[in-house]
């Protein structure tokens, strides 16, 4: 069967998506920008984007799961696959890095909101996180099949759930660090 005529648009955009992305992080660090004001007030520049990028993803989560419910299943495969990277690069190249402001000196200091809130956050999220790539990795057919697994229903069930509680769990680590 012919591949659906939007397959490979919704592609392109994926990549121009997730490409520009990065690009405008490593642009933005490379000219020292991540720390100019952001355009809701409060924070930085880089913490606005991310903010305003998991927002726009967990939107998109969410509406994939309606295309799913809806038998579209190649849009569905295409759409939660763009979203689980974006999330990845927002992680790995914004959020992982900042776990370095709430480097615990004690076991005690976790009972400081800012540290406390955002380890919890970080913890829910790596997986969360795992959850999203274990699934696109097997759904995308790059798993070795002895690694597939067969309550991978449960798992996107649960993995979309994750993905609201840890950006829920994010606007407060916003809270916490530049408004609280
Ligand atoms: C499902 C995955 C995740 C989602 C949906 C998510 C969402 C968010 C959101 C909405 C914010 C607020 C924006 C901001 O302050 O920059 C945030 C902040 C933050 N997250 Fe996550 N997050 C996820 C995973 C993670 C992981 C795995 C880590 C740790 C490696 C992490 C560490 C942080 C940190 C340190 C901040 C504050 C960053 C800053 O403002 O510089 N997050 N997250």
């Amino acid at each position: 069967m012919d591949a659906p005529r939007w397959k490979l648009p919704a592609i392109i955009a994926a990549i121009v998506l997730i490409g520009g992305t990065l690009a405008a992080i490593f642009w933005m660090s490379a000219n020292n920008l991540e720390g100019k004001p952001g355009f809701f007030g409060p924070a930085p520049l880089l913490a606005d984007i991310n903010l305003s990028l998991e927002i726009l993803l967990l939107a998109g989560l969410t509406g994939g799961f309606f295309l799913a419910r809806r038998g579209n299943i190649d849009a569905h495969q295409i759409n939660q696959t763009t979203w689980v990277l974006l999330n990845l690069v927002l992680v790995a190249f914004i959020m992982a890095g900042s776990m370095q402001d709430v480097k615990p000196a004690k076991p005690g200091d976790f009972a400081d909101a800012r540290i406390g809130v955002t380890w919890l956050h970080a913890l829910a999220g790596s997986f969360t996180v795992a959850g999203g790539l274990w699934i696109v990795l097997q759904m995308n057919g790059i798993l070795p099949r002895r690694w597939h697994i067969k309550w991978w229903k449960n798992l996107m069930r649960a993995t979309l759930a994750g993905y609201w509680v840890v950006a829920l769990g994010g606007l407060v680590t916003y809270y916490y660090w530049y408004v609280g």
